[in-house]
């Protein structure tokens, strides 16, 4: 596999989703073929789970369903796009991946998850892979909070199911992030309480530190 996989962590309203795209724009520039792509709803079926787990009532399932949900979103994605995309060779930039789902429904629910589980699931589905980079946007859960909200807001179909949850969730939603930075020099945690251009900065600095 000649390409590379790019991923971008982080909690609610951390510019993530601006960044990737900024990121794949100067990529492009570059004459890098590049790969857009999320998680969950990188593909038809997960736009349908997507819809599934990001509206409606917060409490309408726990987090092992969740976890499972998100998981079969991953396997579809990794089948469909990702390892395609890879195997010719391009870029992926994925808005979210698995790490997303150890720092929600682990960290987040306070560790109701067993953390084992998870681990067994990333074997089933993703198998002996990991991105190559991992980007985590760091930000104070309260400022991250009203910025997706404000967000939210001018959408039709409000996405605010994980937004709805306490800060406490938030809180140790971040934790999670922070602790998983621990664990591999892939991932760099960067503090994304900046303007869009000095973030942008410091994530074109990092990848070509990093991937080139
Ligand atoms: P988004 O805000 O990046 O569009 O992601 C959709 C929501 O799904 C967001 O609230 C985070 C949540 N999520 C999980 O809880 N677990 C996961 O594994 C993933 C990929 C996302």
């Amino acid at each position: 596999m000649s390409g590379r996989f790019i991923t971008f962590e982080g909690g609610e309203g951390t510019g993530k989703s601006t960044q990737v795209k900024l990121l794949a724009e100067y990529l492009k520039g570059k004459k890098v073929d590049v790969v857009l792509t999320k998680e969950p709803g990188g593909t038809p079926i997960g736009q349908e789970l997507r819809s599934m787990l990001c509206t409606g009532d917060k409490d309408k399932f726990d987090a092992v369903a969740e976890a499972l949900l998100y998981y079969a979103d991953r396997r579809i994605h990794m089948q469909q796009k990702v390892l395609p995309a890879l195997e010719k060779g391009s870029w992926v930039i994925s808005d979210r991946f698995a790490d997303s789902t150890m720092a929600y429904q682990y960290y987040g629910y306070n560790k109701r998850v067993s953390k084992q589980m998870l681990d067994e699931l990333y074997k089933m589905t993703v198998g002996d892979f990991y991105p190559d980079l991992t980007i985590i946007l760091d930000i104070d859960p309260e400022i991250g909070l009203a910025r997706s909200m404000a967000v939210n807001s001018t959408y039709a179909v409000q996405e605010t199911r994980h937004e709805s949850r306490g800060i406490e969730f938030h809180q140790n939603l971040r934790k999670g992030f922070l602790e998983i930075a621990k664990t591999s020099d892939r991932y760099v945690v960067v503090d994304a309480n900046k303007t869009i251009e000095d973030l942008h900065a410091n994530i074109v600095k990092l990848v070509e530190e990093r991937l080139f």
